[in-house]
């Protein structure tokens, strides 16, 4: 078993470089699906989430290579297969998202449920009422949801909530069908904004993404493009709660700062200086901040992605926090193990209240999920003594070179092998 351990008490210093986005990135590589040509992509994070689908667009067919630098070369000219194999579509939600171009690409796709969940049951039904009112006819047994369209054509679609991965799917099916596709309520995550790119750059035509209408014109057929994935906008919120919480003064770089306002506005509440620069974002703190309330909401809303460590943040604020998720209906796994290292948390309903107290201590804890477990590591950096943190492959799946990385603003943290004990 792998661990990490952190040691609590360093304040945070210098620069941290922010990767590119995972959230982005997944999208877009399943958008090389709907191109003949070739497709080169830039600043891709080595990630766990990214190598999953990258396996799953190889197992249909498409040739991929890299020359070594963050890049990723894609051609989908000849796909043999609309059906990716189960074992990687179970693993990872997001390769659900090579449904919408399959159809649109070969006019059918097989492809398994995706896997259960830590933050919620997390339904798919908006994305299949999308592709239905495309044309697109679905048949579900035994796990297997199976879709088939001899042609697809555009049509309005209204999402009952504003899902990102639907808003996505429908995107990418719409942009080789027959007519023009209107998604209202759509996600306005600058994720799909940066997916919306890529499609143009391939010959596509959808406007209004960043917007609550999102308008696709559907073309015979896309070529391949260059595209340059924007920065983890996540990743970036991550580090700034950690110089929050720790202390000291760090610049966050290769940000892209109107999409962390909501990061950036809660911090500053609690009193530690935000200021936008030239090349970044400076955090600067004293360390404990004050109480304040946080509520997730679809973009650009505060992200449920920066729940849980902005939650650990607030543990030792001066003060009662309430903390309220609206975007899925089970996301405080990480609850229980801040509350094993001394944390004041009662949850009620959708919302947690958090009572600061002075200091936690450190506990050997469990990553439920990704984002619970970066909160762990943000408990783990204002805990007395060692955090010994498990089950970190779910913290692999998004944050790209991790230690070296904190370790570079003085963070104490290590990565450390256990050949005894197996992960339960
Ligand atoms: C994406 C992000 C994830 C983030 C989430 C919300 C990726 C790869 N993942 O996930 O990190 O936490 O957005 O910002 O981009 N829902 C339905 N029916 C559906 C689809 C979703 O009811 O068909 C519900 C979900 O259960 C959830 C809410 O909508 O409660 C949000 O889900 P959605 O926006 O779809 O999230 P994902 O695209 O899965």
């Amino acid at each position: 078993m792998e661990k990490l351990i952190v040691t609590g008490g360093t304040k945070l210093e210098g620069r941290i470089k922010v990767s590119g986005a995972k959230n982005a990135v997944l999208p877009i590589i399943a958008a090389s699906l709907l191109a003949e040509g070739e497709c080169h992509l830039q600043d891709i994070p080595q990630l766990a989430d990214v190598d999953t689908i990258t396996q799953v667009i190889k197992s249909i067919g498409v040739k991929v290579s890299t020359t070594g630098n963050k890049d990723l070369v894609l051609n989908a000219g000849e796909l043999t297969s609309s059906e990716p194999p189960e074992e990687w579509v179970r693993k990872m939600r997001a390769s659900f998202l090579v449904m919408g171009p399959l159809l649109a690409r070969l006019g059918h796709a097989r492809i398994s449920m995706p896997g259960g969940c830590n933050i919620g049951s997390r339904p798919i039904d908006l994305h299949l009422k999308g592709l239905t009112a495309l044309g697109a006819d679905i048949q579900m047994s035994h796990g297997i949801i199976e879709c088939s369209a001899k042609k697809l054509v555009g049509s309005r679609v209204y999402l009952d909530f504003p899902s990102v991965g639907a808003t996505e799917n429908i995107m990418m099916a719409a942009s080789r069908a027959e007519g023009t596709t209107v998604i209202e309520n759509a996600a306005e995550e600058p994720e799909i904004v940066d997916l919306a790119n890529f499609i143009n750059g391939m010959g596509g035509r959808v406007y209004g993404a960043g917007t609550n209408i999102i308008r696709i014109e559907g073309v015979p057929r896309l070529k391949g493009a260059n595209h340059t994935v924007i920065p983890d906008r996540i990743e970036a919120g991550t580090y700034m709660i950690m110089a929050a919480a720790a202390g000291g003064d760090v610049l966050v770089e290769n940000v892209i700062s109107d999409h962390l306002k909501p990061a950036m506005a809660k911090l500053a509440e609690t009193g530690v200086t935000i200021d936008e620069e030239d090349s970044g974002v400076r955090v600067r703190s004293r360390g404990r901040g004050d109480a304040i309330d946080v509520k997730t909401l679809p973009y650009p809303g505060f992200p449920t992605d920066m729940q849980a460590q902005m939650m650990a943040y607030l543990t030792t604020a001066r003060g009662t926090s309430v903390v309220t998720e609206t975007v899925f209906e089970n996301r405080f796994m990480h609850v229980n193990e801040l509350r094993r290292m001394g944390s004041n948390i009662v949850i009620e309903g959708h919302s947690a209240v958090v009572k600061g107290v002075s200091r936690l201590t450190g506990a050997p804890v469990k990553a439920s999920d990704l984002r619970a477990g970066a909160a762990l590591i943000i408990a783990g950096l204002v805990a007395e003594g060692k955090t010994e943190i498990c089950s970190i492959h779910h913290i692999d799946r998004g944050y790209e070179d991790l230690v070296v990385k904190l370790t570079g603003i003085g963070v104490d943290i290590k990565r450390k092998v256990y050949p005894d004990e197996v992960e339960k």
